[in-house]
């Protein structure tokens, strides 16, 4: 028997899953959240193994699917999310299908009104960046392969150089995991991050490993940070891994790439990696990242829902799926957040009108590469000489 279309659409699907039809096979509903016109709705499926997961349909009126995890992670993790967003013809919702290798359909039916919230409400990055010991984990595999391309990265554009001679800079740092190896090697390393949890943990790390009189590290925000710099001291100062994104603006970005010149010697090099965006020609994304240290194990599925251009918009949209395993068990950390988002025209437009001049295009390792759209790369840039 399918439901009534209903004004409600949260109140639907809960009913869906938390009904007489999950004891029919279905999987284990294990939050539901709304925000604007998006759902999320999340599945526990570790205590099943389903050998694939094939389809997932939204139809009828009403919803359409916004992104959806693969079949490995779902199966990998034993657990599943997924994003609906709804069409703009009508606000109910008509039929709802899961196909798990099987086609099986739930039928809906009404029954409560208040749906359990997920943390995917608005943007709130606390679940993923206030676990600063386990982000470590999660990006700890590429970080020495990383911190040698930035290494190249410097001898191109700066000249072979003693590391001792070098001063760089990392805005929003993070657990500071770059700039420790740096710091290791000689560099003096200069680090900010709006979260204290990310700054506690890189200054613990930069204690333990005995450098911290090489590094100053301090709680800031990518817009003003640069009263804490020293003007016209930085050989090198790097962004990666789509981070400069955070900044919710042009005049954010504006104002961060005013401090950076400000701080940059009159020869130093900024490098940004950033994915730029084809609008309209993008699907929904996957990344699954996996790091362990000692007896902790460390998963992160991210589901990206591509950007729209327009006012208003340029919002990519990330949720993060955290599990990590240890001898204590098992927790879970979720999160949602936007990322500005750039094609190449808006982001060599925003650059030049900060001041910058683009000296190359490369990858991790300082080689030239290709623009993409859409497409990972680094930019490294001069501050355009003053006219
Ligand atoms: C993807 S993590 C990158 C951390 C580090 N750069 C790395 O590559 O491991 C993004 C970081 O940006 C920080 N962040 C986000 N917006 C920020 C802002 N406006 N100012 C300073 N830090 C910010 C977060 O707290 C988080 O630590």
């Amino acid at each position: 028997m399918l439901a009534t279309p209903d004004p409600s659409p949260v109140v639907c699907l809960t009913d869906v899953f938390d009904g007489a039809a999950l004891q029919s096979g279905g999987p284990v509903l294990t939050g539901i959240a709304r925000d604007g016109d998006s759902v999320t709705i999340q599945f526990d499926l570790s205590d099943r193994t389903w050998s694939s997961f094939s389809t997932f349909v939204a139809s009828g009126a009403g919803y359409d699917l916004a992104w959806r995890c693969r079949p490995a992670s779902v199966y990998h993790l034993g657990y599943a999310c997924f994003g609906l967003r709804a069409l703009p013809v009508s606000p109910t919702l008509g039929t709802l299908r899961l196909n798990f290798n099987s086609p099986s359909v739930w039928p809906m039916t009404k029954t409560d009104p208040s749906p359990t919230p997920t943390s995917h409400e608005g943007d709130r990055t606390d679940g993923l960046y206030g676990q600063p010991d386990l982000y470590d984990i999660l990006h700890g595999p590429d970080t020495e392969w990383e911190v040698r391309g930035l290494f190249r990265i410097a001898r191109r554009f700066l000249g072979p150089r003693d590391p001792a001679t070098m001063r760089w800079l990392e805005p929003a740092c993070g657990t500071g995991r770059y700039l420790r190896i740096a710091a290791m090697r000689g560099v003096r390393v200069v680090g900010f991050d709006r979260s204290p949890e990310m700054i506690s943990y890189a200054k613990a790390r930069m204690k333990d490993l005995g450098v911290s009189r090489r590094a100053n590290l301090f709680v800031g925000d990518m817009v003003g940070f640069e009263e804490h710099v020293k003007p016209a001291s930085i050989d090198l100062a790097f962004n990666l891994i789509n981070t400069i994104r955070h900044l919710p603006s042009d005049r954010a970005m504006l104002a961060h790439l005013a401090g950076i010149r400000a701080v940059l010697k009159p020869n130093g090099v900024v490098v940004v990696g950033i994915s730029l965006s084809a609008y309209g020609k993008e699907e929904a994304q996957e990344d699954i990242w996996r790091g362990k240290r000692g007896r902790i194990e460390v998963t992160q599925i991210v589901n990206y829902e591509p950007a729209e251009d327009g006012p208003g918009k340029r919002k990519e949209m990330v949720y993060s799926h955290m599990l990590a395993r240890g001898p204590k068990g098992d927790a879970h950390f979720d999160d949602a957040y936007g990322l500005r988002s750039y094609d190449l025209r808006q982001w060599r437009e925003i650059t030049s009108r900060a001041g910058l001049e683009c000296i190359a295009v490369i990858d991790e390792q300082g080689q030239d590469i290709e623009i993409r759209e859409p497409g990972y790369a680094i930019h490294a840039f001069r501050a355009k000489p003053s006219p």
